[in-house]
Formats: structure tokens, C-alpha cells, sequence
């Protein structure tokens, strides 16, 4: 029974923001150990839904459960706690601070959590700075980043709590090709020990990554399936893939 009980589902998630329906009734089950991307037009409800589970945003209804227990009462810093953590489509890197201080206060945070009192402050830095390609920017102050490495930043900052599910809100916008290259290496690596949820719209990543894909349309689940399944799904290419 165990075995079968997803890492995290939501039942009946909705979020209005006025009369407007973000996020409208959403059942939603990801199994442990799955890259699961999330896709669908502007304005679909992605963010809103990853913030749902993150706890940055308040349901107006439903539950979200994680590893078997409702957290939908959980503020947002225990849920990153409980092993839940994100990043987001706007940066919120530390501006002024350098990109290996950034890192350093999530490497800080699993530690005094005593959770891993192996690592040191300084290699577990060093550690999440290589696995995203940024060593070489370790004392680059945050602000001054180009923003696709802004992102990346941020990804470092998430994988460093080394979470249960690690939540990517468009991480790589603003990538050169190389740049994607390099971070589908990482999020294949980073699978073997962590699940991920990925909102991406650049359907190459998708592709190559996903085991199953989501797609959201008006804040709700149209499709859901392997990435061929979706790919041949004709609702989903007159929703998103045509466009
Ligand atoms: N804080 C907010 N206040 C009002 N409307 C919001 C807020 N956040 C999102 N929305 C609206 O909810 C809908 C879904 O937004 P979002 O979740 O950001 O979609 P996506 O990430 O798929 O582009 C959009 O119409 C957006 O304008
Ligand atoms: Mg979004």
C-alpha cells in the first residue's frame, strides 16, 4: 500500500483571484522519483499551482497532500522543511549578496536543520555552484548575473536543501543552448535522488526530461500522459503545441 502512495497529490486545489479561476479543481497525483513537466499556455494556472504547493499562495479549496500527510495547513518555510523546495519564475536571488552567499544560506539552513551534518558549509556551496556550471561566478555579486545565470543561481539555492521534490518554475529562460544542455544533465542527475516537478516551455527540455507531462489550460488539467501520448493528442495540439 505504501509503496503505491504518491509523494504529492492535490484534491480539489482551486485558487480564484477575484471572479477569476486560476487554479479550478485540480487532482493531481506525482509519484516518487518522477521528472514530471508541466505545460500549457500563458496564463494556464502553472504558477499558480506549483504556489499552491509550495504554500507561497492560500487555496480557496482543497488539499495538498505530501508524502502521505495533508500539509495544506503547513506555511510555506515548514513545507520547505517537510522537503519541498522551489524556484520561481521572477528571481528572488539575494541581490547583493555574491552568488556563493546565496547558496550558502540554503546549505546553512539543511544544516542547522541537522538533518546532514556531513557536508561542510564551504564544499556543499561549492558542490550546488558546479552541478548548475556556475564555480566559476562563486564570488560574482547575485545582482550583477545575467539573468539566465540569475536562475540557475536559484536552482543551486534549491538543490543545496536537498529536497524530496524540487519544484522548477521556468528555470531555463533566458539559457543559451549550452547552457540547456548542461542543465538537462543536471536535472537527469538530480532525478536519482529527487523528485521534479518542472513547468517548461521550451518542449525540447520537455521532451528530453519528462516521464509524464501535465498540460493546463484555464486552470485546469487537459491532458495527461508520456511525452508521446501528449504529443499525438490532438486537444493539446490545437490548446498549446499548435500555437
Ligand atoms: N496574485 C494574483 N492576483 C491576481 N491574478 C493573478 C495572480 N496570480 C496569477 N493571477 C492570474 O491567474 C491566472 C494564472 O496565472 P499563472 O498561474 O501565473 O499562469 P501561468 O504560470 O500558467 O502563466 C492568470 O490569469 C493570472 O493573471
Ligand atoms: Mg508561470
Amino acid at each position: 500500500m505504501a509503496a503505491v502512495t504518491p509523494l504529492l497529490s492535490t484534491r480539489g486545489l482551486r485558487r480564484s483571484f477575484g471572479g477569476l479561476k486560476a487554479v479550478d479543481h485540480v487532482d493531481f497525483d506525482l509519484p516518487a522519483g518522477e521528472i514530471r513537466a508541466i505545460i500549457g499556455p500563458n496564463g494556464a494556472g502553472k504558477t499558480t499551482f506549483v504556489s499552491l504547493i509550495c504554500g507561497r499562495v492560500l487555496p480557496s479549496s482543497g488539499t495538498v497532500t505530501f508524502d502521505g500527510k495533508d500539509i495544506s495547513g503547513l506555511q510555506a518555510h515548514q513545507r520547505v522543511r517537510a522537503g519541498i523546495a522551489y524556484t520561481f519564475q521572477i528571481t528572488s536571488v539575494f541581490a547583493n549578496l555574491t552568488a556563493f552567499d546565496n547558496v550558502a544560506l540554503s546549505v546553512q539552513r539543511r544544516l542547522l536543520d541537522g538533518k546532514d551534518k556531513s557536508g561542510a558549509l564551504h564544499d556543499g556551496v561549492m558542490d550546488a555552484l558546479q552541478k548548475v556550471g556556475l564555480t566559476g561566478h562563486a564570488n560574482a555579486v547575485a545582482g550583477k548575473l545575467a539573468y539566465g545565470h540569475q536562475r540557475l543561481l536559484e536552482v543551486a539555492m534549491g538543490l543545496a536543501l536537498k529536497p524530496r521534490l524540487l519544484i522548477l518554475d521556468e528555470p531555463t529562460q533566458g539559457l543559451s543552448d549550452g547552457e540547456i544542455a548542461n542543465f538537462i544533465a543536471l536535472v537527469r542527475d538530480l532525478s536519482k535522488e529527487t523528485t521534479i516537478l518542472l513547468i517548461e516551455h521550451n518542449m525540447h527540455v520537455v521532451m528530453e526530461l519528462a516521464g509524464r507531462i501535465t498540460v493546463m489550460e484555464q486552470g485546469r488539467i487537459l491532458a495527461e500522459g508520456t511525452p508521446e501520448a501528449i504529443r499525438a493528442d490532438a486537444d493539446v495540439q490545437r490548446a498549446y503545441l499548435g500555437a
